[in-house]
């Protein structure tokens, strides 16, 4: 059986409307453990929702998520040996730790708390594959947001209920007793399914939570549509060392950039992200990257050569990266036909080239358990 994830004890994941889970793949709320409106966040992150879920994973049962189901695991923030041990003496479990024997991974490397919010899932674009702006019919999301939150409706996270999450998350885990020291970092990751540059507070939400003493990195999306040099030069007076920003471009023309992400400008979102790496070259962050990202998609397949030739010349190497994506249905990754067929066609791992990136196929696939 596989190695036990350490999502739900590791990644609080926040809707803008306040609804806890503990995975970022859990875009409609099947794995639910409570409301911060209704809670602190210590009372649901303790909760018996929670407590329920997590002793579900550890007995290997995945069947409350269908992502769960497909997910090999995910590859960031495990418990350690030590903390699932402290963990399961707290709440009087210690008679499951024999059972786990081989699914804990030995870890060398601190792993730290992630902590993923929606500060708004309203868009200024509709892009052709979008879950959250098309209706999937395999993966209707707001649908199933509207079973969980009464009167939902699109909209952004008001920023004192953002700077409460922010405040309660990193005290909770400065005391918390079962994470070990190293572990007792935060990183963010602002997520989900909007545009974060439409919330006219993104950028002073940034930065309250890297003034956080525990605050250790970040991770954004942007269409970067909106991101004006107003706004790039702003973002450059962050902390942005330890910091990943990830552009989604997804076409090397404006007619299939603006059949693909539709309402986007191509020429704008182009001029912004090269300012944006000019004034990153100035700055020279640590650990600061950058994915240049293109999700192979039936309407797009044919313009990654370009796509590649083009940001080749603007990236730099060892800081951007030339991401290329699988398109998946909201639950799993069951067609990565095109991806791979793109990839031979057009010689893509032949090019050799260290600023390419590639997602392994079969991240997520049928029954992985
Ligand atoms: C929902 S968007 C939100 C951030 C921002 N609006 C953007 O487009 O980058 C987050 C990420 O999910 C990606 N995404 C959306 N739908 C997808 C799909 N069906 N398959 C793969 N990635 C998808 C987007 O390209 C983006 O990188
Ligand atoms: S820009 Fe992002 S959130 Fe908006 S529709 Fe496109 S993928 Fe979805």
């Amino acid at each position: 059986m596989r190695q036990i994830c350490g999502l739900p004890w590791k990644n609080p994941t926040i809707t803008k409307d306040g609804v806890v889970t503990v995975c970022c793949a859990d875009c409609n709320l099947r794995l639910a453990v409570g409301d911060i409106r209704e809670r602190t966040f210590k009372q649901i992150w303790e909760g018996p929702e929670i407590t329920q879920l997590r002793l579900a994973h550890l007995m290997g049962d995945f069947s409350l998520n269908p992502k769960c189901r497909c997910c090999r695991g995910a590859n960031y923030s495990y418990m350690t040996q030590e903390e699932m041990a402290l963990y399961l003496k707290i709440i009087g479990r210690q008679d499951i730790l024999p059972s786990l024997q081989g699914r804990i991974p030995s870890l060398e490397e601190p792993q730290h708390i992630l902590l993923q919010i929606e500060t708004n899932d309203t868009c200024n674009l509709v892009c052709d594959f979008c879950d959250f702006h098309n209706k999937n019919p395999v993966n209707d999301i707001l649908a199933a947001r509207k079973k969980v939150v009464k009167d939902f409706s699109m909209g952004r996270m008001d920023i004192g209920v953002y700077k409460r999450i922010v405040d309660e998350v990193a005290g909770y885990i400065e005391s918390c007793p079962f994470f070990s020291n190293s572990s007792k970092k935060l990183n963010m990751m602002w997520v989900w399914g909007g545009e974060p540059f439409l919330h006219p507070d993104f950028v002073s939400m940034l930065d309250y939570a890297m003034e956080k003493p525990i605050y250790h990195g970040g991770e954004i999306d942007t269409n970067a549509v909106l991101l004006g040099k107003n706004v790039v030069d702003r973002l450059m007076e962050l902390n942005l060392n330890s910091f990943t920003i990830t552009f989604s471009i997804d076409a090397a023309s404006k007619q299939t950039y603006e059949k693909v992400r539709k309402g986007g400008k191509y020429d704008q979102m182009v001029q912004n992200i090269i300012y944006f790496l000019k004034r990153a070259d100035e700055k020279n962050f640590l650990g600061f990257r950058t994915m240049l990202q293109f999700i192979i998609t039936p309407l797009n397949h044919h313009e990654v050569k370009d796509f590649i030739a083009f940001w080749d010349k603007y990236a730099r190497e060892g800081r951007d990266y030339l991401f290329l994506r699988i398109l998946h249905n909201g639950d799993c990754e069951p067609e990565n036909k095109l991806y791979l067929d793109t990839l031979e066609k057009h010689e893509i791992r032949q090019l050799k080239n260290p600023k390419i990136r590639l997602m392994e196929p079969n991240l997520f696939r049928q029954n992985a358990t």
